[in-house]
């Protein structure tokens, strides 16, 4: 991420403002391109939605897009770190904010984790192309999920090129590397050329008989294939655009943030979700969309257009290898953000925003966050990870846009350098089409959000709310008023 202070707190108000508009949206496409694409497209064809996948694309990118809006609003309002939690604070007071700190553990922490395991399955497949071949009782998780959503054991032990993955990236940030301005947009510029490789090169390698039928007919059970199926695939596919919110972390280091902020949330939405669209077309164009459910579909699939294309298969895998360990860097640099605005607050101990003396960064929190999610990548799999990330994530996006409409009544004069438009329709709008995206999740996906939620009210009970006092910043009203 560009810039920035780690610590962003009280002292946020002092961030130079160095951000211009494509700043901001190179920060957001690094953040959201990732293992969202380049894994979870082929699993909701194969299993969901077939090549109508390519229109749960644009109905999770809508969703995005209203959420985006209510984002922006909140983050140049809110000069502080702890995203969605500290807009939650604000607006709804200190219940609403716990819910909101815990589930988003599932969109940081366990996304963290869902797409190391999607970079182990590129990097398994690069270490093939070089002739290592590793065994897949090391490479893989040892629990799985069925058709059914059941949960079960793969007969594997351990998915230890993921845990290693998170193992490194947790040492840089306890030393306090953080991805700089030009990184990022090394970064960017690499997933991009692979991602219009494949599409420029794919497109002339699509077979129609792929793409017949479009939306292939309901099973008989909701979310197997036909329109639930396509609503079922949207909420697991709207993974690949998490991280847009990425772009509203840098509001208060932005050059004019009314002008700018909307331009990088909703230019990077835009540009990724034509992207995502383009690819999930060509994708499921080149291989039978039943084949796709394997751990590297972009690289399976181009592979499968034969020796034409045989070229793009390990720039594929180079690409996803090296964009994807990126993705794992930005997100779990946002939970130890998290962790620490909620310590901060007293909700989580003082070891959550306890500050290196040498490396100025909250090492202790960065280490619980490493640490579990090195254990989330290394024992479940992408499947069962990026539902629970989707699940979570909705739920935030439904708390932020109903906390902009509360705020627009409860503090009409705030100052705030960016509005959402059309209030309250945009976040109304949010709140359907995130909520729909939620209702096509499977039943036991929800189980495990209320068995997790359940947890974060004993927690709650037990230590935040004893231990929670008023936060340090305050909204401001505006100079007018
Ligand atoms: N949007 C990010 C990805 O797809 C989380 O990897």
């Amino acid at each position: 991420m560009a810039g920035g202070s780690e610590m962003a707190g009280e002292e946020a108000n002092d961030l130079k403002r160095t951000l211009g508009p494509w700043h901001l949206v190179t920060l957001g496409i690094g953040a959201i391109i990732g293992a969202g694409i380049f894994v979870s497209t082929g699993q909701a064809a194969a299993q969901f939605a077939g090549p109508a996948v390519v229109i749960s694309f644009a109905i999770a990118g809508v969703g995005c897009f209203l959420a985006g809006l209510c984002y922006a609003e909140f983050s140049a309002m809110i000069p502080v770190a702890g995203s969605a939690y500290s807009y939650a604070y604000a607006t709804l007071g200190q219940f609403f904010a716990w819910i909101i700190g815990w589930d988003l553990i599932l969109e940081y922490l366990a996304a963290g984790s869902a797409v190391a395991v999607g970079w182990s399955g590129y990097f398994n497949a690069l270490m093939t192309e070089f002739g290592v071949r590793l065994s897949p009782a090391y490479t893989t998780a040892p629990i799985t999920i069925d058709a059914a959503h059941n949960l079960g054991f793969s007969g594997a032990i351990i998915n230890l090129p993921a845990a290693i993955l998170i193992a490194g990236i947790t040492a840089l940030l306890i030393v306090g590397i953080r991805a700089s301005a030009t990184f990022n947009a090394v970064m960017v510029v690499l997933k991009l050329i692979v991602v219009v490789l494949v599409i420029a090169f794919g497109l002339f390698y699509v077979r129609a008989e792929n793409f017949t039928p479009f939306i292939p007919a309901n099973t008989g059970t909701f979310g197997e294939f036909g329109w639930t199926g396509i609503l079922r695939a949207s909420g697991v596919i709207f993974f690949a655009y998490i991280g847009f919110d990425a772009v509203s972390v840098a509001a208060q280091e932005t050059v004019n943030p009314q002008r700018n902020m909307p331009i990088g949330i909703l230019g990077s939405l835009l540009i990724c979700t034509v992207l995502y669209m383009l690819m999930s077309f060509v994708i499921t164009g080149l291989a039978p969309y039943q084949t796709l459910n394997v751990p590297n579909p972009v690289s399976v699939a181009v592979g499968n257009a034969g020796p034409a294309l045989g070229w793009l298969a390990p720039l594929v895998n180079i690409g996803a290898t090296i964009g994807l360990g990126t993705v794992v860097l930005v997100l779990l640099l946002g939970q130890t953000r998290i962790f620490y605005a909620m310590s901060r607050d007293g909700m989580l101990p003082p070891m959550f925003s306890r500050v290196h003396p040498r490396f100025r960064t909250p090492y202790l929190g960065t280490l619980v966050t490493g640490t579990s999610a090195a254990l989330l990548s290394a024992l479940l799999p992408h499947d069962l990870l990026i539902e629970l990330v989707s699940i979570g994530t909705l739920a935030a996006f439904v708390i932020v846009c109903i906390g902009v409409i509360v705020l627009r009544y409860t503090k009409p004069h705030a100052h705030r350098p960016f509005r959402t438009p059309f209030v309250p329709w945009v976040p109304l709008g949010g709140v359907a089409v995130c909520g729909a995206m939620m209702m096509g999740l499977p039943l036991s996906t929800w189980i495990r959000l209320v068995v997790w939620l359940f947890v974060g009210l004993v927690v709650y009970a037990t230590y935040a709310a004893r231990h929670a006092r008023p936060p340090k910043w305050s909204i401001v009203n505006s100079p007018a008023e």
